[in-house]
């Protein structure tokens, strides 16, 4: 009896280490993937350690690096590239990205790329979205950083403008489809009119941003929305000042739209593509914006008279509180806030 009492205790102590030596092994091999998954820089912290440490040989020396991290849509991507150039120019470092979306609607092929040396480096996120954080220069001289989120201020790359400007170089094949269209625009016009000069006309790109931002999730953050006059006193100024004005039109929200704007000299963009009216609206001679950094882009590009709506964000709102006090560091100078 005694002997078998023992023989099963000592049975069922092996058996309960043998599951437990089970548990053990399942857990050895699964831990390290739940915290690759959660923390996917972790293992790699060695090679970190090194890629956070070493600069890049560039044709000027040796540079630290800094890589926007890119979010967003095409208005949100172009400010983190201009933002983190301007940024690594004014710190002697140089740009780096991961890889490159916007290579599809630009010539960013003398923008250095890297798939792996923008990982597992420290991020430095500035506590602005639509505001210059001047905090976001100050990064230790000897290390490679990620910066974003969003760095919407023209003032991070206001020195180096025109820099700017050739690194945002169309593509070919966009730039002649968005001619094409101006061209028959004029010659449609002219038509309507009888005779009128077309190389004497003024394009004057309009972009009314509305779908997404109708979303309730918007509206609750803060987001404002101008309604139609904002658009037609923005038209009545822009006919005042220039001859012969011709609006091309282009919105998340063509039906608003072309219920809301006709006339004799207003035509709609016929592109399903944002990447074409981005072409389109930048290839104008002056522009009127609306809200978000799609349309601060066109008329940054098209580099004429911008008007844009002066109250984007709700007072009290959390967007409110991603801009400064007077919106200045957001809106380009020499803009006209109307409303
Ligand atoms: C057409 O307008 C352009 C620009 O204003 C001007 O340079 C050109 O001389 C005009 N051509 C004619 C035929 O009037
Ligand atoms: C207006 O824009 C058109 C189309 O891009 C361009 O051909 C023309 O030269 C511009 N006019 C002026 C006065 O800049």
């Amino acid at each position: 009896m005694k002997q078998h009492f023992i023989h099963v205790v000592t049975f069922s102590v092996a058996g309960k280490k043998r599951i437990k030596a089970k548990l053990m092994l399942t857990a050895a091999v699964a831990i390290p993937f739940i915290i690759l998954a959660l923390f996917p820089c972790i293992p790699d912290n060695l090679r970190g350690v090194k890629t956070r440490l070493t600069p890049l040989k560039t044709s000027a020396g040796e540079k630290f690096y800094i890589c926007p991290i890119l979010t967003g849509g095409i208005g949100n991507q172009m400010f983190l590239y201009a933002s983190t150039y301007g940024i690594a120019r004014s710190t002697n470092r140089i740009m780096l990205i991961e890889s490159s979306a916007l290579n599809n609607v630009f010539h960013l092929d003398h923008v250095q790329s890297s798939p792996t040396l923008c990982h597992c480096i420290p991020k430095k996120v500035s506590i602005y979205d639509c505001a210059y954080d001047e905090d976001m220069l100050n990064i230790p001289a000897d290390i490679n950083y990620q910066i974003g989120e969003y760095l919407q201020s023209y003032k991070y790359f206001y020195k180096y403008e025109q820099d700017i400007k050739r690194m945002f170089r169309f593509r070919q094949s966009l730039k002649d489809s968005a001619n094409q269209f101006l061209t028959d625009v004029a010659i449609h016009y002219t038509a309507k009119l009888t005779a009128t000069n077309t190389s004497a006309i003024t394009f004057i790109g309009v972009h009314v941003r509305r779908g997404d931002m109708l979303d309730g999730h918007y509206k609750k953050y803060g987001y404002v929305l101008p309604g139609q006059d904002y658009v037609h006193k923005a038209m009545d100024f822009m006919r005042r000042k220039f001859q012969q004005t011709v609006f091309i039109l282009a919105s998340n929200d063509m039906p608003w739209s072309q219920s809301n704007f006709h006339g004799n000299d207003i035509f709609y963009s016929s592109n399903t593509d944002p990447k074409l009216d981005l072409v389109l609206l930048a290839s104008c001679n002056h522009s009127i914006t609306t809200v978000g950094t799609y349309g601060w882009w066109t008329a940054f590009l098209a580099g004429g008279t911008t008007l844009y709506y002066k109250y984007p964000a709700r007072e009290g709102s959390p967007l409110r509180k991603q801009f400064s006090s007077d919106y200045s560091d957001f809106f380009y100078p020499g803009w006209i806030g109307m409303d």
